[in-house]
């Protein structure tokens, strides 16, 4: 008894203590933990598997400000340029008496349910920095951010923001990055962190992600796998520029700081005004890279992605059968052939908007978003009755941040532009930005989507597009404060987004930019999915969505059959956006009988295992990285149900074929296992088709899937029986 009450006294003791010098961020597996030294600063001392036994916590040291090598100062949480770092800093302020330099000191810390904050000081200047820490812990994700305020008399400026500043401790670092470009998007790279910083930034503004995606992964120990070792995976949340850097140390301590680009970006802060970063989110798995992409996907679903939890529309798109070229005859019996395939929506893509210059190519009439008399005599109203008459809901295309310099809106409004004043003006596909900054800009940009809506009050969908980045960098409405642009745009792009999501909340709306240029985890938090590139050659389909797999969900990803790499199969090609959000951007008389026989029995296939396509249980079993094939599978939360998707690209001649082993099954259950999705008057090959076998053996022997056919697929079901 008194052996019991004096350990509980110890621990109640202990817990005084830790409280009052120690933070502990945790989810069900990562810890998090931060101290304050007796100097007042705010250190991490460890990140890491989530230590299971509390008192541990005051075992971890205390890194010393000033003490150990001669380089290093310690691992402080939130370190400041100009004053005792040498590396990159997570913060940088100029205050209004000139100088560049600041000591954050720790003041107050507060837990409410999964939120932390701690507030840091200068306690020379009037400046203040609070952190936030908030934790998924089911899903072992933690997101930050900071708010930064000043009180002082005269301009400010702050030059770093950062959302995150991490450490690591491994004997090397391994970083796989996600470059992008045009039809490339999401391409995987692996190179091994040495002496020095790595940046990977987006300086785009608008089609922010069109040469590098806002995800990373670190391998800690060992280049990052997919079924084990210690990874961290993390994203900003910022649908614009974006810079992570990975900096190792003299001491070969790795420091990871990510935020919001402050490149041409140094930010005129107003006194009393908070500055709150982007959303940095991580996971650190001990089980590689698929336990993180699991975990990156069931968080997407449960709490951030728009209507994560509800059903997608399939649809027929009409751009790369029609491109420009339409008119109300060719559109209405395009509804006809939605119909006919039995997908849910016909989205009308571009050109179908302005008078004065009527959008017949790329190069006019972006920002006159009102019907082409000519072309649609009878308006939207007349598609949308037309579509419904034949059971198949509307979408359409638009581009509000947009505007080509032939254009009424240009006439009418040329200081509504992002434009040098004083230089040639650089177009990217004939194009200007608008400028966001200014709240005109944003009510007229709602008032795009708003006046489709209120004359159209069933349209069902918009894809919303962005094809140029900013390509120049002035911002009438901001005057002299031009380092403001590139972050107040972002904020006026949010801010039109969320009256969007407010008042029409059932309306699905697609990211789009010129392809995947848009693909953020903030920006999937006002739309529903987004179009991952477009490039849809089945194969390098593969590759792209591998990638994007990596952090987001199925349902969100946009995956269309189209006409790209004819000499795939319509199954191939179809089985390839199975993985996806499936929809169909091709000419369906093109296509033979059985073709179209195929799309119509895959559509309803489709609907009838989306709930298993779009599991968050992903499970990567064969990288087309590292072979001539690919094979993923996705399993229910309960384990009941399973799809294996397998494809063949180009195997070489007498390629051995192993078998491939499922994972994430139930062992002791019985599963019987079916291939789906037959070509019309086909049998399946495969010898497990129509056989039953235990999870067990499933998971340790495996099913013989692949082959060495060329550009060969399979769809293959698993229930439990
Ligand atoms: C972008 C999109 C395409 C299409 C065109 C229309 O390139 O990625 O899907 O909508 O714009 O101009």
């Amino acid at each position: 008894m008194i052996k019991k009450t004096l350990s509980f006294l110890h621990f109640f003791i202990l817990s005084l203590c830790l409280s009052a010098q120690t933070i502990s961020i945790t989810t069900d597996h990562t810890q998090l933990v931060l101290k304050v030294s007796s100097q007042k600063r705010l250190y991490q001392a460890y990140l890491g598997q989530r230590l299971t036994d509390r008192t541990d916590l005051s075992l971890l040291s205390m890194p010393q400000a000033g003490m150990g090598s001669s380089m290093a100062r310690g691992l402080e949480t939130y370190p400041v340029m100009g004053t005792e770092d040498y590396y990159e800093p997570a913060f940088e302020i100029r205050h209004a008496d000139g100088n560049p330099t600041s000591f954050l000191k720790y003041q107050q810390h507060s837990t409410d349910g999964d939120l932390t904050s701690i507030r840091l000081h200068d306690e020379v200047y009037p400046v203040e920095v609070t952190l936030y820490y908030k934790v998924y812990p089911r899903e072992d994700i933690i997101q930050q951010w900071a708010e930064i305020r000043h009180d002082e008399k005269g301009k400010v400026w702050i030059g770093r923001y950062a959302s995150s500043m991490l450490y690591f401790e491994a004997p090397d670092y391994y970083l796989t990055e996600f470059g992008s470009e045009w039809a490339k998007e999401m391409q995987m790279q692996t190179e091994q962190l040495r002496f020095g910083k790595k940046v990977v930034d987006s300086r785009l503004g608008t089609r922010a992600n069109m040469m590098a995606q806002p995800f990373f992964e670190v391998g800690l120990g060992s280049p990052a796998r997919e079924d084990e070792g210690t990874v961290l995976m993390g994203t900003l949340g910022w649908t614009g520029n974006f810079r992570f850097t990975f900096e190792v140390d003299h001491q070969n301590i790795l420091r990871v700081v990510s935020g919001i680009n402050p490149d041409a970006s140094i930010y005129q802060l107003e006194r009393g005004e908070t500055f709150r970063t982007a959303d940095f989110y991580f996971t650190l798995s001990a089980d590689g890279t698929g336990e993180g992409s699991r975990r990156f996907q069931r968080w997407m679903l449960n709490h951030q992605l728009r209507r994560g939890d509800d059903a997608r529309l399939t649809l027929l798109n009409n751009w790369e059968n029609t491109y420009f070229s339409f008119d109300e005859e060719k559109l209405v019996a395009l509804f006809g052939e939605a119909k006919d395939l039995g997908v849910d929506l016909f989205l009308l893509d571009d050109g179908w908007f302005g008078n004065k210059y009527p959008r017949r190519n790329d190069q006019a009439g972006l920002g006159d978003w009102e019907v082409t008399h000519e072309k649609l005599p009878r308006g939207i109203p007349y598609l949308v009755s037309e579509a419904e008459k034949q059971g198949v809901g509307f979408g359409i295309w638009i581009e509000p941040e947009m505007v080509n310099p032939k254009s009424e809106l240009a006439e009418k409004h040329p200081d509504w532009i992002l434009r040098l004043p004083s230089r040639d003006t650089y177009y990217f596909r004939h194009q200007l930005v608008l400028d966001l900054c200014n709240p005109k800009v944003q009510d007229y940009v709602f008032g795009v989507v708003d006046n489709l809506m209120q004359e159209n009050p069933s349209i069902r969908f918009m894809k919303w597009d962005c094809n140029s980045p900013i390509t120049n960098i002035y911002s009438p409405y901001l005057k002299d404060r031009q380092g403001n642009l590139y972050v107040d745009y972002v904020r006026g792009l949010y801010s039109v987004l969320e009256r969007v999501r407010e008042k029409y909340p059932d309306l699905y709306l697609m990211m789009c930019s010129g392809g995947g240029g848009r693909s953020d985890v903030r920006g999937l938090n006002y739309f529903t999915e987004f179009w991952c590139s477009d490039n849809t050659d089945p194969v390098e389909r593969l590759f792209i969505q591998w990638g994007y797999s990596q952090f987001l969900p199925a349902k969100a990803m946009c995956a269309h059959v189209t006409d790209w790499n004819r000499s795939s199969s319509i199954k191939f090609r179809v089985d390839v956006a199975f993985q996806g959000k499936l929809g169909f951007d091709i000419g369906l008389k093109g296509l033979s009988d059985d073709d179209r026989a195929y799309c119509r029995q895959a559509i309803k296939e489709y609907k009838r295992l989306e709930n298993v396509v779009w599991a968050p249980n992903l499970y990567r079993l064969v990288s087309p990285y590292e072979s001539q094939h690919c094979v993923v599978q996705r399993v229910t939360d309960d384990k009941a149900h399973s799809l294996l998707f397998a494809y063949d690209i180009h195997p070489r001649y007498g390629e051995r074929l192993m078998n491939t082993r499922l994972r994430g099954l139930d062992p002791d259950a019985l599963y019987r296992v079916r291939e789906v999705c037959l070509m019309p008057g086909r049998q399946s090959r495969l010898a497990c088709h129509d056989k039953s076998y235990t999870g067990d053996y499933l998971m340790k022997v495996g099913l013989k899937v692949l082959s060495s056919g060329q550009l060969v697929s399979h769809i293959i079901e698993l229930e439990k029986v």
